[in-house]
């Protein structure tokens, strides 16, 4: 079925429907009461390539056998499938850039033919990743000297946006696999504090600095290179020993070379990896020297045995499918504006804010693929911390607050650290349980009473319930589970965006900021000169920032 809005399908009329007549009512608690076989039917299994399992658990969420019917109905009308066949055909799904959105190549461990504009993409990936290999286990082994002879003891990557998020979440969530005394540093924000703090203690001699951009046009990226090429050489002099310290990461051979970087230490890809996708190509370098590459294989591999999922699982068992379909449910029926990512891990700490490029970025549009403006929320605000810390900060909304915010809750069986007999761990599990419970079923005015409340106090202690959370419980965040996480979201995200019927992308949004930015700068050089276009307010703001700054 051929569309543009999807709010004119008649499987959307008929959700709109059941939301209205019995879907706004549903009490999922009651529905756990009249079905014994919930939990089972609602909560899936992934097996990945290496026999490890993550559980997916939906049941504690507000749909049911009718709703998720009508959902799968959704995504067929919506052609969610001839969509991703198109993806995984390396066809310019793309549209506004004219591009593949073929990061799934770069997981494709199998060798299989993946080609776009009729050309194999399985060897060139394969010859980058070889490259990386021998790069990545020189630098490890100390093989790889610095310009007086010594190994590397610190790698920073200079990038931004998904040449930056990808490397240090997962750098940071596999921390456990590092090798002891090589350290990651990770430099994006245009403040000089970044790049300034990170190198303070430093030796250039030991450092080797990895330059990650997609373009190698992108303005911090460029300065905070720029920055960090001379206070290289402030120490090492001499421009030739830039090739023992220097490599980019990048599809832009003629900018590396320009800005001085052998072309010999240039890792590449190609123009149909988005930004936001990029983890898996040369970009993620950083976290191959830093887990070693045959880990970083695993990470490939696990990502590789979702697509695999992802492509050949019928829609109804499909776990990215449901997973996008549920919040399709949630952002467009029940007018929920979030979805929260709360990861019961420590080391996860920063996927949450991976996950909000890779959603945001990719759903936050108003235009459909047939160029007119969706009459239908898009994009969700996605947000999270790890818990438990979360809990004691705006867990506190969720619980009580006026607004429905469905909920992830990530955690794995087994921890890295089982310090104190695993007391930490099973503190942590029994958090991750008891708060989807207690979204679940809430406290009602009887019990609140029962346990003693009175008075003006009862209705404060009320729990109203039926807030929704899908639990996702991993044996273990190994390479392997890490990589099938992210593809797991990467393609709840496509679904979305696939029944919105928007590009998910492209990101025209960040350009106009961008250009601005430009004009600004040149206004800012010198501050004795007051600026007399803009609207009054910018124009206010900058003429004190000038005042104040000299
Ligand atoms: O500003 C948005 C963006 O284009 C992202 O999509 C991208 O991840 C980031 O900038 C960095 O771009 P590059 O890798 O080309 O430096």
């Amino acid at each position: 079925m051929s569309f543009n809005l999807a709010s004119e399908l008649p499987a959307w009329k008929a959700l709109q429907n059941t939301y209205d007549t019995s879907g706004k009512n549903f009490k999922v608690a009651e529905a756990f009461a009249k079905d014994p076989q919930r939990f089972d039917k609602f909560s899936k299994t992934f097996t990945n390539f290496d026999g490890s399992k993550i559980l997916f658990d939906y049941s504690k969420n507000l749909v049911d056998d009718e709703v998720l019917a009508q959902l799968i109905k959704l995504a067929e009308e919506a052609g969610v499938e001839k969509l991703r066949d198109a993806m995984f055909a390396g066809e310019k799904i793309n549209t506004t850039e004219d591009r593949a959105v073929y990061h799934a190549a770069l997981r494709n461990r199998a060798l299989k033919v993946m080609a776009v504009d009729g050309k194999d993409t399985a060897k060139e990936v394969d010859d980058v990743l070889q490259h990386m290999k021998e790069f990545s286990e020189q630098v490890r082994s100390g093989e790889w000297k610095g310009y007086t002879g010594k190994a590397i003891t610190d790698v920073v990557n200079i990038g931004i946006g998904g040449s930056d998020l990808g490397p240090v979440m997962v750098t940071e969530a596999l921390k456990a696999y590092a090798k002891p005394g090589l350290y990651v540093h990770f430099v994006s924000n245009i403040d000089g504090t970044h790049i300034a703090e990170t190198v303070k203690d430093l030796n250039p001699e030991t450092t080797l600095f990895l330059i990650a951009s997609k373009t190698f046009t992108t303005a911090e990226t460029c300065t905070n290179a720029n920055s960090a090429k001379k206070w290289f050489l402030e120490k090492a002099k001499d421009e030739a020993h830039i090739a023992k310290h220097f490599a980019a990461l990048s599809t832009n051979a003629t900018e590396v070379a320009k800005f001085g970087i052998d072309t010999k230490n240039m890792f590449g890809f190609e123009n149909w990896v988005g930004g936001r996708y990029s983890v898996w190509s040369a970009i993620g370098l950083s976290v191959a020297i830093y887990i070693g590459f045959d880990n970083f294989n695993d990470f490939l591999k696990g990502a590789e045995a979702v697509d695999k999922h992802f492509q050949e699982t019928p829609l109804k068992d499909n776990i990215p499918v449901l997973g996008g379909l549920i919040s399709v449910w949630y952002n467009n029926f029940f007018g929920a504006q979030t979805h929260l990512v709360a990861p019961f891990d420590q080391y996860l700490h920063r996927f949450p804010a991976y996950l909000q490029q890779l959603s945001m970025e990719s759903n936050g549009k108003s235009v459909t693929r047939g160029n007119s403006f969706t009459n239908y929320q898009t994009g969700t605000i996605l947000f999270g911390e790890p818990a438990t810390n979360a809990q004691h900060s705006f867990f506190q909304l969720v619980h009580q607050g006026t607004k429905l915010i469905p909920s992830d809750f990530i955690l794995a069986a087994q921890s890295h650290n089982p310090i104190e007999h695993n007391l930490h761990q099973k503190m942590l599990a029994s958090n991750f349980f008891a708060q989807a419970e207690a979204l679940m079923v809430g406290k009602n005015e009887e019990q609140v009473k029962k346990e003693g409340a009175t008075g003006d106090l009862v209705p404060h202690k009320v729990f109203s319930g039926n807030r929704p959370t899908t639990s996702i419980l991993a044996q273990k965040i190994t390479p392997a589970a890490l990589g099938s996480l992210i593809a797991y979201y990467e393609h709840l995200t496509f679904v979305e965006g696939a029944v919105w019927n928007i590009n998910s992308f492209d990101q025209w949004g960040v350009e106009l900021g961008k250009v601005l930015a430009k004009v600004i700068g040149k206004e800012l050089e010198d501050n004795s000169v007051k600026v007399e276009s803009h609207d009054p307010s910018t124009k206010g703001l900058i003429n004190q920032f000038k005042e104040w700054a000299n």
